[in-house]
């Protein structure tokens, strides 16, 4: 992206030029699927995909925002002194969270801001757009008016704005990674503890392909809401006989040991994704660690399976795409990634072999569904900071 281009828009916007510039990645989930609600492992890095943001600080309260994704929607302009959720403000409630949780530990702050902003993540696509504007707010507010406010922090507030201000029950695995990642790292952590660990993603002949399904997610919060219901209603019955708290503390052992008390068999296979899925993503950050990549796929392969067969957030689109993907040498691994019911899916692929593939699965998805999926070669990126060179 280029600087001069989105200081120049700043100053279309409002008339004057921008002072600062952000940048906020989106995430991919290597592995480690709906398990950040149980208090499982996840295993995301942050991509070159993501939202920018360019800032001046304004005398009086007022926030007046612009993104260059939806000019149709004009500047929407509120006052940090009366932040309310309204449905028509439509991608500025994001802001209005951040804002109002920011402000209920700091007090109300001292000048509102202009912001332009444009993303290059395609929205509903599972790469966490939103979670990127989150931080990005967040982290350009700290460093605004140069608040005391750990990155941590900002991530816990991203995640509160998501459950409590637009009302969707979700874990923390996109502001964890968008906000904590490192480039060239993937992040191991436990959602129980958040204790977390880097682990080196430096593959030098292969490349991180991201296959866009270009399917929306339809219903997708009342699925993602009712698969979270039947873990915990499925943990509530393991609890009469193992002393855990979260489904991510149960091992398989025990978990096959004692998963007859759920009774119910739909609980059992959503239980049974969680657990597994939380063992398989520490042995597959473990893999990587000791340089086995083919292993590492192997454990990507399993985590879509297990997706489809017993989570069931997986549609035709996002099967086939990982399907044809597995069908070509050169690919190491592939699964969908995100919270399902469309979005993307994503693969390791050699390098040599990336021009191929894609050529093999565009076909292949386009024959079969009736219209194109949409491909993007993406590196790791660290988390939301400020852009300070032109590099
Ligand atoms: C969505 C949610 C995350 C996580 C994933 C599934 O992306 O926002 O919190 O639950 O789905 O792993």
């Amino acid at each position: 992206m280029d600087r001069h281009q989105l200081m120049k828009e700043f100053e279309t916007c409002f008339g004057y030029k921008g002072e600062r510039v952000f940048f906020s990645p989106g995430r991919i989930n290597l592995i480690g699927e709906h398990t950040d609600y149980n208090g499982g492992k996840v295993f995301p890095c942050a991509i070159d995909k993501g939202t920018y943001g360019v800032v001046k600080k304004r005398q009086d309260k007022e926030v007046h925002a612009f993104s260059g994704n939806f000019p149709e929607v004009g500047t929407l302009s509120f006052s940090i002194e009366s932040i309310e959720y309204d449905k028509a403000d439509s991608w500025s409630n994001y802001l209005k969270g951040m804002i109002k949780y920011i402000q209920d530990e700091y007090g109300i702050l001292p000048n509102g801001f202009d912001v332009y902003i444009y993303g290059t993540i395609p929205n509903g696509a599972s790469l966490s757009s939103s979670a990127s504007l989150e931080l990005l707010i967040g982290v350009i507010i700290r460093e605004l008016f140069n608040l005391d406010l750990p990155q941590l922090d900002i991530v816990k507030l991203g995640m509160k704005t998501e459950n409590e201000f637009l009302g969707l029950n979700s874990g923390i695995l996109d502001q964890f990674a968008i906000g904590m990642a490192k480039k060239s790292y993937a992040v191991l952590l436990d959602t129980n503890t958040l204790i977390y660990e880097y682990v080196p993603l430096v593959l030098p002949n292969h490349k991180i392909l991201i296959m866009n399904s270009m399917t929306r997610r339809e219903l997708v919060d009342s699925e993602y809401n009712t698969r979270r219901r039947q873990c915990e209603e499925a943990l509530e019955r393991l609890q009469t006989t193992l002393n855990v708290t979260s489904l991510g503390e149960v091992s398989i052992e025990d978990f096959e040991e004692h998963k007859a008390v759920i009774e119910d068999k739909v609980l059992i296979r959503r239980a049974r994704h969680a657990v597994y899925e939380s063992d398989r993503t520490e042995r597959a950050a473990e893999a990587l660690k000791q340089g086995e990549l083919e292993q590492f796929g192997r454990y990507m392969n399993e985590s879509h399976v297990s997706l489809h067969d017993d989570y069931e957030v997986t549609i035709e689109a996002t099967d086939l795409l990982p399907r044809l993907a597995w069908e070509q040498d050169g690919v190491v691994g592939a699964r969908m990634t995100g919270g399902g019911f469309g979005g993307c899916c994503i693969a390791i692929v050699e390098q040599d072999a990336v021009e191929p593939v894609i050529d093999y699965i565009a076909t292949g998805f386009k024959e079969k569904m009736g219209y194109n999926a949409e491909f993007y070669i993406v590196e790791t990126a660290d988390g939301t900071k400020e852009w300070v060179n032109n590099d």
